[in-house]
């Protein structure tokens, strides 16, 4: 049926239809909020990424209680290691008494409802800022590395992580991981598997926030992290990671990615997240800070598009923000 008997802007003429049609809804329920960590008193700023500082565990408590408060479900948290602390061997990663640890427990002590979620890599603790350990050519070594983040995601799961998230694109680490963790006794420990991760340009804030851009230096993630014209390949990575005993799967980065967000939801129906990542946000708050574009209106609509491409739930540092302005209505 044509014009005139289908007209498609009489649902769209008053709020109540456009409120009954509405086919995504975005709510605080689908925020996950990615917080840094650090070891000094008090708060820094994270200067390419304005409104998001690094915290002292102290600090992380209070925006714990906001985060709660907000009903935002999770953090997932991001330690920023002093360079002493760093080595070749990544051995900080599974210390008992590291930052990441101590805050895992700080943080279930205080809010035992409020999901924390830990990044498995060992970028934050390598000299070199890889996310693994590197043979003498400096290409990471995917077995040997796979080992440390055992050790690692063992030492989350004992601190009382409820989720760890491997966020290093090496071959069979959700495997290895799931089996540590259920010989530990670990059966509860979800994985959220960065399944999908690519070599992406647009992890240039973070990298500054924890500390692992002057590590990397002109060195780049391509050996592990997935080439960004490639499409058929995340379906396979996230095949792989599910059989290997992953709970959640990640595609990441978001809004550039949003066509592997609707394939991986559509090809697997499992829980699906997406990480708008540092850069995304960089790029929305540097616009709205000169005043070209609404800050509030698009931050909301690219969470929405992640949602409307498939994902069940977005990781943002706009978490707190998106919570009290969908409160707000
Ligand atoms: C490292 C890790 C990265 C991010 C999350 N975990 C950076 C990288 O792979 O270099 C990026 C998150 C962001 O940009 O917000 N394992």
């Amino acid at each position: 049926m044509a014009y005139p008997d289908t007209r498609m802007r009489r649902m769209r003429r008053d709020d109540f239809s456009r409120r009954l049609m509405r086919e995504t809804t975005l709510t605080a329920d689908d925020l996950i909020y990615p917080v840094f960590v650090h070891e000094p008193a008090g708060r820094a700023p994270v200067p390419s990424m304005p409104g998001v500082e690094r915290l002292s565990i102290d600090e992380l408590l209070r925006v714990a209680e906001t985060a709660s408060e907000l009903r935002i479900p999770a953090l997932a948290l991001f330690p920023v290691t002093a360079p002493e602390a760093k080595s070749a061997d990544a051995a900080a990663s599974w210390d008992p008494d590291g930052l990441c640890q101590r805050a895992v427990r700080a943080l279930k002590a205080r809010f035992p409802q409020l999901g924390v979620i830990t990044d498995v890599a060992l970028d934050p603790y390598t000299s070199h800022g890889q996310d693994g350990l590197v043979d003498g050519d400096g290409y990471v070594m995917n077995d040997a590395t796979v080992e440390a983040l055992v050790r690692q995601a063992l030492s989350h799961a004992e601190a009382g992580a409820d989720v760890v998230a491997p966020s290093d694109m090496m071959d069979g680490r959700i495997g290895a991981i799931r089996m540590a963790l259920e010989e530990a006794g670990h059966v509860h420990t979800r994985i959220l598997a960065y399944a999908a991760k690519y070599a992406s340009a647009f992890y240039g804030p973070f990298r500054d926030a924890v500390g692992s851009a002057a590590a990397l230096g002109k060195a780049d993630k391509k050996t592990y992290q997935m080439d960004p014209a490639n499409s058929d390949e995340a379906l396979r990575e996230v095949a792989l990671d599910l059989d290997e005993g992953a709970d959640m799967v990640m595609v990441k980065p978001g809004l550039p990615y949003l066509d592997i967000v609707r394939r991986v939801k559509e090809t697997f129906g499992v829980p699906t997240f997406a990480y708008q990542v540092s850069g995304e946000y960089a790029m929305l708050k540097a616009a709205a800070a000169n005043g070209w574009l609404d800050e509030r209106a698009c931050a909301l609509e690219a969470l929405l598009s992640i949602r409307r491409a498939g994902a069940d739930g977005v990781l943002t540092y706009f978490a707190l923000d998106a919570a009290r302005w969908l409160r707000e209505g």
